[in-house]
């Protein structure tokens, strides 16, 4: 295990200074969180992908602010040193700019978060400067930007053509002028996003965004092969989860079935004159006594 150390903004310029790249998975509860702040893994995401990978939605739409919060409260308990980002839900941005600074706020008050995120570039630039301008970290999200995969025709990488990799240069851009301290690029040509980061001066963080980037996020239930459904090409899968967990469910339906658990030692004791006292009430009152020999 790492020597634990409480992540900082300033930290993570440090290591996009060093050349160190920094590393990002999401959680969305208090155990897993506790095993990813554990293993030195610097920042934490809780996702609006929780919609999908832990509620099982078809999309992130669904989730709302009060979920969130309580996700980010778990994570915040399990996870004392990861620099912990609340992402904001469909909706909790884009009605106002009032309702955002709110929202966003909720998660540093409510959540116990350090920063948030939020999908968009230039489009958002006015709203993350009033957040910022509320002093909360923000990143910016932009490329394949779920909330919106409607208006994106389905989740497809952007920046393929000269229009869209221009916008994404741009939308960077913008969101650097607002005061974000970084942005995500999720699903983006690696040269598009190697152009983006040697031009920026914020931290440029990828999804399936390549090499050439700052830091790398993934959703934790992709490692570990938990999530069935669908397996994104940019993720490795470090284990598969879901067949160790198979087994172990099999095992122990079968153990029920055949009477080998819980054996003794899972089992409780009463004491032996306490035992004689509560046969004599059942002789008395014509009950069924327990059956002989099965404890300790
Ligand atoms: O919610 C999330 O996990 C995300 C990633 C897909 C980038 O926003």
């Amino acid at each position: 295990m790492n020597e634990q150390k409480r992540i900082t903004i300033p930290y993570l310029y440090e290591l996009k200074k060093k050349g160190e790249p920094i590393s990002w998975l999401t959680a969305y509860d208090f155990p897993i969180a506790s095993l990813v702040d554990q293993s030195g893994i610097e920042m934490i995401l809780v996702g609006d992908s929780a919609s999908m990978v832990v509620y099982g939605n078809s999309s992130t739409l669904p989730i709302t602010m009060d979920m969130m919060i309580e996700h980010c409260r778990a994570v915040r308990r399990g996870a004392p040193n990861a620099f912990v980002i609340g992402d904001m839900p469909f909706l909790s941005y884009q009605v106002s700019i009032e309702s955002a600074v709110y929202n966003a706020g909720r998660f540093m008050k409510e959540g116990g978060c350090d920063g948030i995120k939020l999908e968009g570039g230039a489009r958002v630039a006015e709203t993350v400067r009033a957040i910022v301008n509320a002093g909360i970290p923000v990143a910016g999200h932009i490329g394949l930007t779920p909330q919106s995969s409607a208006m994106l025709g389905g989740f497809k990488v952007q920046g393929k053509d000269v229009h869209s990799a221009i916008s994404l240069i741009e939308d960077a851009k913008a969101l650097e002028n607002v005061g974000a301290f970084g942005v995500l690029l999720e699903c983006v040509p690696t040269k598009v996003s190697s152009i983006i980061r040697k031009n920026s001066n914020i931290l440029v963080f990828g999804i399936g965004a390549g090499d050439d980037v700052d830091g790398q996020l993934l959703i934790i239930h992709d490692i570990l092969g938990l999530y069935q459904c669908f397996t994104p090409k940019f993720v490795r899968q470090y284990v598969n989860l879901s067949s160790i967990i198979a087994d172990a469910l099999s095992k122990y339906r079968s153990e029920v079935k055949t009477r080998q658990f819980p054996a003794r030692e899972h089992s409780f004791t009463i004491p032996a004159e306490e035992l004689k006292k509560v046969e004599e009430y059942l002789a008395l009152k014509k009950l069924v006594p327990a059956k002989a020999g099965n404890e300790a």
